[in-house]
C-alpha cells in the first residue's frame, strides 16, 4: 500500500515525479523518494514525512535526468524514516516497491552471506540486493528480473532502474496494482490512474508476473506479446478537488450524481435492476439460497445495511463476514451461496484473500467494485460497478453510499427473481430510490451550516456515541467509524437497546450522543433509550425521520432527515455524519484527507 512513479521519456523526470507522488498520496504518506537515473549512476532523495518534504529537498538536486522512479510510502516493515523509504539501491539496480515479502528473513540471511549489506527494516531491501546479485550472475536485465521475481514469495509491484541501462524502466507485479501508459513525452509506470491521468488516458495494465518494460518511447513486453490498451473515462478534473477545500469533502458533495450512476449502471430500458446487463442471468439469481458479504472497513459496513436489505425484501439469509476473519471463521452457509466481495479500490488484499478462499469452496461470486479493471473486479465472477469515479480521500464518503446502492439494486434483483416482491412493487421501490435518495442527500449537504453549528458544540469532547435501532444500528457502526477515522474522537455503535447493558455507565454529563431514529417502527423504543441517556447527563443529537415525537425541549439538538422509504435512510444519515466528522475535525486542526496511521488502499494483509 504505497504509491509508485516512473517516467522515462524527453523530459527532465524530478517534476514528473514529483507530481506523480502528489496523486498518489492517498496510497501512503510517511516517507517518500525518488532515483533519477543519470551517467553517473542513480541520484537518489529520501526523506520521512510527506511528500512535500521532500519536494523541498529536491530542489536542491541540480542533475539532468530523463529517467527515475518514485514512492510515497505506508510502511509495514520499520518505522517510517529516510533508510526505510524507497527506492532502495545496490549496485548495479535500484527500485520501488509496493507489498510484502513473506520469505524476506531466509532471503536476507542468504544474501548476508554472500557480502550484502542491509541498510534499512524493509523487507524490499532484500529485493534489490537479490536482484542485484542475479544480475551479476546473468548480466542479462530480463533474466535477473525474473529469476528474482521467482523467488519471492509474498505480493509486489515493483519499479526498477539499472545502473547501465539509460532511459529504461522494468515493471512487474503480483497481486499489487502497477499499469503503465505512453505520450509523445515519454514513457509512464504508476500504482493508479490518478498518476498517469496529466499525460494519457490509455494505460496498459500487466498481469500477475508479466514483466514489461518502458524505454522512453514504448512499453515493451517481450515473448512476441503486445500491450493491450485500455480507454480510462475519467479525466485530470475529475481526480482533482475542484475548487473544494478537500477531497473528502468533495466526495461528499458528489454523492447525489454518484448514487444515480450506480443505479443507471444497472437498470434496463424497463427501469428495473437486471442483472443480466452484467452477465448474471436469473436463473443465477434464482438459485441462490444464501448470501455471504466479505468485505473490510466501511465495504463491511455497507453489507451490513445491505444484509438488512436483502434479508427484508428477498428473504434469504446474508451473513457478513470481515474478510480479515474470513479465513478463520468463514460463515456456515446453506445450499448455492452467492459471495459478494464489496470494494471500492479493489485492491484490498484481505478481501482479495477472501474471496480467493471462498472460490475454493464453490459458489458464485459477485464484486460490488469502484474501481474499473482492479484485482477483486478481475477475479470475481461478475461485476457491478458503482461507478462513483475516483475517490481519493482517505475516509470513504461516496466509495459507501454507492455501495449501499448496489445493495438495494442486488436485494431487489434478488426479490424479483425468486418471486418475493412483485415486478410492479419493485418498478415502485425502484422509482421511489431514484427520485428521493439523491435528492435527501442534497438536501443533508445543503444543510451543512447547520451542521457545522451542531460540530461547534461538541468537537472539543473526548468520547461520542452513536445509537440506533434495526437498520440505524448498521448505519451508526459507519458513523462512528467516519467521526474516528478524520477526527480522532474515541467513538463507538451502540444498538440503543444494549446500552443499559454495560455502556451507559460511560454517560456522564455533556457526553455527546448521536442517537439516529430514521424507522419509524423505533421511535418508540427510541424514544425511551433517548430519555435514559439524557438523564444521565447526555448532550443529544437526534438524527430522525419526519414526525418523531420528542417534546423535552432545550435537552437536545435535533435534525430532521426528509421522508424517504426507511429502508434507505442509512445513505441520508451517514450523509449527515460525514458532514459532522468532516466540521469536527476541521474544528480540531485534523489533515482531514492523511488522516494519521492510514492509507486510502490496504494492500496488505
Ligand atoms: O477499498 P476498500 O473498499 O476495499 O477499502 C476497505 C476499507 O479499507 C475502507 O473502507 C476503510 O475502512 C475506509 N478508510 C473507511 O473510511
Amino acid at each position: 500500500m504505497c504509491g509508485i512513479i516512473g517516467y522515462a521519456g524527453k523530459n527532465q523526470a524530478k517534476q514528473i515525479l514529483i507530481g506523480g507522488l502528489h496523486s498518489l498520496e492517498y496510497r501512503g504518506y510517511d516517507s517518500a523518494g525518488v532515483s533519477l537515473l543519470t551517467l553517473g549512476g542513480f541520484e537518489t532523495v529520501k526523506c520521512s514525512g510527506r511528500v512535500l518534504n521532500l519536494e523541498e529537498m529536491c530542489k536542491g538536486i541540480d542533475v539532468y535526468s530523463t529517467c527515475g522512479i518514485g514512492h510515497t510510502r505506508w510502511a509495514t516493515h520499520g518505522v517510517p524514516s529516510s533508510e526505510n523509504a524507497h527506492p532502495h539501491v545496490s549496485e548495479n539496480c535500484v527500485l520501488v516497491h509496493n507489498g510484502i515479502i513473506e520469505n524476506y528473513i531466509e532471503l536476507k540471511k542468504d544474501l548476508e552471506k554472500i557480502g550484502y549489506i542491509f541498510k534499512s527494516e524493509t523487507d524490499t531491501e532484500c529485493i534489490v540486493h537479490l536482484l542485484d546479485s542475479e544480475y551479476k550472475k546473468t548480466q542479462d536485465h530480463i533474466k535477473a528480473i525474473r529469476s528474482t521475481a521467482n523467488k519471492l514469495k509474498g505480493s509486489f509491484a515493483l519499479a526498477i532502474m539499472f545502473k547501465d541501462a539509460l532511459n529504461k524502466i522494468w515493471g512487474i507485479k503480483r497481486d499489487n496494482p502497477l499499469i503503465a501508459a505512453k505520450n509523445e513525452d515519454g514513457t509512464y509506470v504508476a500504482s493508479d490512474i490518478p498518476a498517469l491521468l496529466p499525460y494519457s488516458k490509455e494505460i496498459f495494465r500487466p498481469i500477475d508476473d508479466e514483466l514489461f518494460c518502458i524505454d522512453g518511447k514504448n512499453i515493451i513486453l517481450f515473448e512476441g506479446k503486445e500491450p493491450t490498451i485500455e480507454k480510462i473515462e475519467w479525466n485530470v478534473e475529475t481526480a482533482q478537488k475542484e475548487g473544494f477545500e478537500h477531497f473528502m469533502l468533495k466526495e461528499i458533495y458528489e454523492q447525489p450524481k454518484a448514487v444515480r450512476r450506480t443505479v443507471s449502471g444497472i437498470l434496463n430500458s424497463k427501469g428495473l435492476p437486471d442483472f443480466s446487463l452484467i452477465g448474471m442471468d436469473d436463473s443465477i439469481l434464482k438459485n441462490i439460497d444464501s448470501v455471504s458479504v466479505i468485505a473490510c472497513g466501511s465495504a463491511t459496513h455497507a453489507g451490513l445495511v445491505g444484509k438488512a436489505i436483502i434479508e427484508s425484501l428477498a428473504k434469504i439469509p446474508v451473513f457478513v463476514t470481515t474478510a480479515s476473519e474470513y479465513r478463520y471463521s468463514p460463515p456456515i452457509t446453506v445450499g448455492n451461496t452467492l459471495t459478494v466481495a464489496v470494494s471500492q479500490s479493489g485492491e484490498t488484499a484481505d478481501t482479495l484473500a477472501a474471496l480467493r478462499l471462498s472460490k475454493k469452496s464453490g459458489g458464485v461470486t459477485l464484486g460490488i467494485i469502484n474501481s474499473v479493471g482492479s484485482a477483486i473486479a478481475r477475479e470475481s465472477d461478475y461485476v457491478l460497478y458503482t461507478n462513483a469515479g475516483p475517490e481519493i480521500a482517505v475516509a470513504t464518503t461516496k466509495g459507501y453510499t454507492t455501495q449501499l446502492t448496489a445493495f438495494v439494486m442486488l436485494a431487489l434483483s434478488l426479490a424479483l427473481a425468486r418471486q418475493t416482491v412483485n415486478e410492479s412493487e419493485i418498478a415502485k421501490i425502484c422509482d421511489s430510490f431514484i427520485s428521493d435518495v439523491p435528492e435527501a442527500i442534497e438536501n443533508v449537504i445543503s444543510r451543512r451550516d447547520e451542521i457545522k453549528r451542531i460540530a461547534e458544540s461538541i468537537y472539543d469532547k473526548n468520547d461520542l456515541y452513536f445509537i440506533g435501532r434495526g437498520i440505524d444500528n448498521f448505519s451508526c457502526v459507519e458513523c462512528s467509524l467516519k467521526l474516528k477515522e478524520i477526527s480522532y474522537i474515541h467513538s463507538e455503535a451502540y444498538a440503543a437497546g444494549e446500552l443499559k447493558h454495560g455502556t451507559l455507565a460511560l454517560i456522564e454529563k455533556d457526553t455527546p450522543v448521536v442517537a439516529l431514529a430514521c424507522a419509524k417502527g423505533y421511535y418508540d423504543k427510541m424514544l425511551g433509550n433517548i430519555r435514559e441517556v439524557i438523564s444521565r447527563g447526555a448532550k443529544v443529537v437526534l438524527v430522525c425521520g419526519k414526525d418523531f415525537e420528542f417534546k423535552e425541549e432545550n435537552s437536545y439538538i435535533s435534525f430532521e432527515l426528509p421522508q424517504i422509504n426507511e429502508m434507505f435512510t442509512p445513505l441520508v444519515s451517514v450523509t449527515f455524519s460525514q458532514l459532522l466528522a468532516y466540521e469536527i475535525a476541521l474544528l480540531r486542526g485534523c489533515d482531514v484527507d492523511h488522516p494519521r496511521n492510514l492509507a486510502k488502499s490496504v494492500t496488505v494483509e
